[in-house]
């Protein structure tokens, strides 16, 4: 039976625990291993032929744990590589793109601000769910540097505070309503933006909606974990876990491995 194997989850680092979070608050009694590729991040300035590459290794790594469900908690790997994994491998993946539909449909304004890797918003799959809005004005920003400060554990830096107002103060001046997180990196930097954006500009991401669609999948398809003990958390890292330890709080072990 799969349905007691794991979910896995990958990222090119720290910031996929944004979902791998919403996903064990929703299903707590599912067993998880994370993988933070934090040794290649960041991806979001790579080609989409080393995405692939790097999708390729990361899957490897969790079907040899025998996970019954991938979620690629990295939109910068979802759109340049999901439709070559689900080639690739018979499992069921979970991607995350940002989170464009519930900002367009409901913005007053017509204007929404979108930040995201250079690879997020170059791919195709980014390009077609754009393109499907085309009455709304979509201010688009590559996050250039903020990756790279988040798995430095520089999150609360003045280098961070410059490049957010950098980021953020046109899309300001523009009129936007709605603020996209296309990054799953950046709901970390939601306290810091909030300081710098006016209140009324929602601020969206998709952690919630790749769990709700976790859910889906394994009540349809996978089925859940039927054990009553203690669910496990597992995290592996090719660097030096301390921020990955950090940002979980120290609540879960981190275990170092090469892959
Ligand atoms: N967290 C990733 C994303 O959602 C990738 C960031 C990066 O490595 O550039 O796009």
């Amino acid at each position: 039976m799969t349905n007691n194997n794991p979910i896995g989850l990958f990222d090119s680092g720290i910031g996929g625990t944004s979902i791998w979070k919403e996903i064990h608050n929703l299903l707590p009694n599912e067993n998880t291993i994370y993988l933070a590729d934090s040794k290649n991040a960041p991806y979001g300035q790579k080609s989409k032929e080393e995405i692939i590459q790097l999708s390729y290794k990361n899957t490897e790594f969790l079907l040899n744990q025998n996970c019954k469900l991938i979620v690629v908690a990295c939109n910068t790997a979802t759109t340049n590589a999901i439709k070559e994994l689900r080639d690739k491998y018979d499992i069921p993946f979970i991607g995350i793109e940002p989170a464009i539909k519930p900002a367009a449909t409901n913005s007053q304004t017509q204007k929404i601000g979108i930040l995201a890797t250079k690879g997020t918003l170059n791919s195709e799959l980014f390009y077609k769910n754009v393109e499907k809005f085309q009455d709304i004005k979509i201010i688009e920003q590559i996050g250039f540097g903020l990756v790279e400060l988040i798995e430095n554990g520089k999150i609360n830096s003045a280098e961070m505070q410059d490049l957010l107002k950098q980021y953020l103060n046109p899309m300001i001046a523009q009129n936007i309503d709605y603020l996209v997180l296309g990054c799953s990196h950046y709901p970390f930097l939601i306290p810091k933006i909030k300081k710098i954006i006016p209140k009324n500009i929602k601020i969206i991401d998709s952690g919630q909606a790749v769990a709700r669609q976790t859910k889906n999948i394994l009540n349809e398809k996978v089925g859940n974990r039927t054990l009553s003990d203690k669910s496990t958390q597992i995290f592996y890292t090719n660097t030096n876990p301390k921020v990955l330890s950090n940002i979980l709080k120290n609540d879960y072990t981190v275990i170092q491995k090469d892959f």
